[in-house]
């Protein structure tokens, strides 16, 4: 029966990343993915990580300086989780609750690839700290950009100075490659690995496809 205090649900977001090696057409196509969600009517909050508040940008500067000191691999994983805690509860929580989607470049795929393929650590302690950090929040698709890592790293080396990951060895990129083919074998249903070596064009068509079987 209708009456007067009419409840007004408002239906979570979904929630969108983006992934993979460098250069590999992230940010190219995270325009395109945002475009697609906008031309649905939906609201959509686009960010990256490491980052997305201030404090988190900070420590993402904290990440990519190149620095003398060697970088202790425990200690960037707490900071990729330490930035994670204050942008996934200062924005994408919240965006999410008001029925925003969000539409992030880079998240906890780049951890398992980066820190847990890249730099060998654990990967049981990642999915602690990403159980204690996200609770159950997990994204409803991620997209995998996936090209041999040397074809990556020359479109972004056309680009800037290398920060401190773009200055890694190959097979650092190699490991990490495998650690995003490892996270999509392990639950291929959340996943859409896409060619990133085809032209732009072919590439948008696949990312469209799977943004398609996402409802
Ligand atoms: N399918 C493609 N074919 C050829 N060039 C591409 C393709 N996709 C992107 N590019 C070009 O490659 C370069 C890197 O793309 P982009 O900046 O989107 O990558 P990214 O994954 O965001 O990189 P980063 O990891 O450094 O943030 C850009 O110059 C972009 O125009
Ligand atoms: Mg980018």
């Amino acid at each position: 029966m209708a009456n007067d205090t009419e409840e007004i649900v408002t239906e979570l977001g979904r929630f969108i990343t983006i992934e993979g090696t460098e250069g590999v057409g992230k940010s190219t196509n995270l325009a395109f993915v945002k475009q697609w969600i906008e031309a649905r009517g939906q609201r959509v909050l686009v960010s990256r990580e490491p980052g997305g508040t201030p404090l988190a940008e900070q420590i993402r500067e904290l990440l990519l300086a190149q620095r003398d000191e060697p970088v202790d691999a425990t200690a960037e994983l707490l900071l990729v989780f330490a930035a994670r805690a204050q942008h996934l509860n200062q924005v994408i929580k919240p965006a999410l609750e008001r029925g925003e989607w969000v539409l992030c470049d880079r998240f906890t795929d780049a951890t398992y690839a980066y820190q847990g393929g890249g730099r060998g650590l654990d990967t049981q302690l990642i999915t602690e700290l990403e159980q204690r950090v996200q609770g159950d929040l997990r994204p409803d698709l991620t997209i995998v950009l996936d090209i041999e890592p040397e074809v990556g790293l020359a479109r972004a080396s056309a680009r800037a100075e290398l920060d401190r990951f773009e200055r890694e060895s190959l097979d650092f990129f190699d490991r990490v490659r495998q650690g995003y083919r490892e996270r999509i074998n392990a639950a291929p249903e959340r996943y859409a690995l896409i060619n990133a070596g085809q032209t732009l064009e072919a590439v948008q068509r696949d990312i469209e496809q799977a943004l398609t079987k996402l409802n």
